[in-house]
């Protein structure tokens, strides 16, 4: 049972266009009861990865059928060949041998992640059971970011009182440049008008438009500016996207604290997109709000790139995994 309204409309969402989400860790019981909710609800194909044996026993003991599920176990997959041969052809200038590409094709994180590159799949959720890093690196190395040269960043969707919020980067870019901070905040606009949520984006930092002093507030004011010039630019000057900063976060959320620390801003009070000046910031304050202050967190799901591959916390529950399948979803919809 579903109980967040925001995942079951965005599972609605997801049955407009129902795409195809490989699962990795099909020995993880949360994924399976997951895979289950998605694909009775036809709001997604699923792909499981793993012991057909075991997941088939696990489903007959639930009395779940297997209907819009599919079950492959790399290890004997027909396509196991091609999905190796491409991991060479793809990495052999980066140093890896024909060897090593048979091995880590088995790894089943690469493996999904090759079959979104070959077409056959959409999506991947993984995470239940494995790091950040070792989920998201085959992607970062096969599936690339979307714009050349840009960073792939992440956002979390979090909803206080059911009203959602952006907030990034609090999964993956642990100090980001100027740039790369510039960047962070125009995915993140990107990704909120893809959700169907404003894109009024706060640099965030521990000073309101020069209250306070020092290299961190520079860093916040000069990838601000460079945020603001991109916004001038063709890609992005008809999207709507309204962006300011160094705001504290009182002053991006609070109107009567806008008005006065921020008064000139068309931001300060309205902000929905938040942006946080480096992993260590975002993360603690993402984790904070799940854990005392009710909250509920959605994440971290990459931005970015050009297939959606997301990550899963370790202590997830299975409405956790429906949620990142449904964001997995939408972000496939062009
Ligand atoms: C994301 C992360 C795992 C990448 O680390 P890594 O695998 O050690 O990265 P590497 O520097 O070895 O790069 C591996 C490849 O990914 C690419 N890459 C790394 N970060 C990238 C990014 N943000 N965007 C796009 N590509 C990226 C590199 O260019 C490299 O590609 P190449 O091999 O084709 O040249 C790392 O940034 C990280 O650990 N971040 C913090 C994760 C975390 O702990 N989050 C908190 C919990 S949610």
């Amino acid at each position: 049972m579903i109980k967040s309204k925001y995942i079951l409309s965005l599972l609605e969402k997801a049955k407009k266009d129902v795409k195809t989400i490989v699962l990795p860790e099909g020995e993880d019981e949360r994924v399976l009861e997951a895979a289950h909710i998605v694909a009775s609800e036809k709001a997604a194909k699923i792909v499981i990865l793993g012991s057909i044996e075991k997941i088939k026993a696990f489903y007959a003991a639930n009395n779940w059928d297997l209907d819009g599920i599919e079950i492959i176990e790399p290890e004997r997959s027909a396509n196991l060949k091609a999905y190796t041969e491409l991991l060479y052809n793809l990495r052999k200038e980066k140093g890896l041998t024909e060897e090593d590409a048979a091995k880590l094709a088995l790894n089943y994180n690469y493996f999904g992640t090759l079959m979104i590159k070959s077409g056959h799949a959409d999506g991947m959720v993984s995470g239940a059971n494995h790091s950040t890093a070792d989920t998201v690196r085959p992607a970062l190395q096969i599936i690339k970011s979307a714009k050349k040269g840009r960073s792939a960043s992440s956002f979390f969707i979090m909803l206080s009182n059911n009203v959602p919020y952006i907030f990034s980067d609090c999964g993956i870019i642990i100090n980001p440049t100027d740039q790369e901070l510039a960047d962070i905040a125009l995915d993140a606009a990107e990704t909120a008008i893809q959700f169907g949520i404003e894109p009024n984006v706060a640099m965030l930092s521990f000073s309101t438009k020069g209250s306070g002093k020092g290299d961190e507030v520079e860093k916040v004011q000069r990838a601000t500016n460079l945020a603001l010039e991109a916004l001038k630019t063709d890609e992005y000057k008809n999207l709507g996207i309204k962006l300011d900063g160094e705001l504290q976060a009182d002053a991006a959320l609070d109107s009567v604290v806008a008005a006065k620390k921020a008064p000139n801003s068309e931001v300060a009070g309205k902000a929905r997109v938040l942006i946080f000046p480096s992993l260590e910031a975002g993360n603690i304050c993402y984790k904070m709000l799940q854990r005392l202050g009710g909250c509920e967190a959605y994440g971290p799901i990459l931005q970015g790139l050009n297939a959606p591959v997301n990550d899963l916390s370790r202590g997830c529950f299975a409405e956790d995994v429906v949620g990142a399948i449904a964001i997995t979803c939408l972000q496939a919809t062009k």
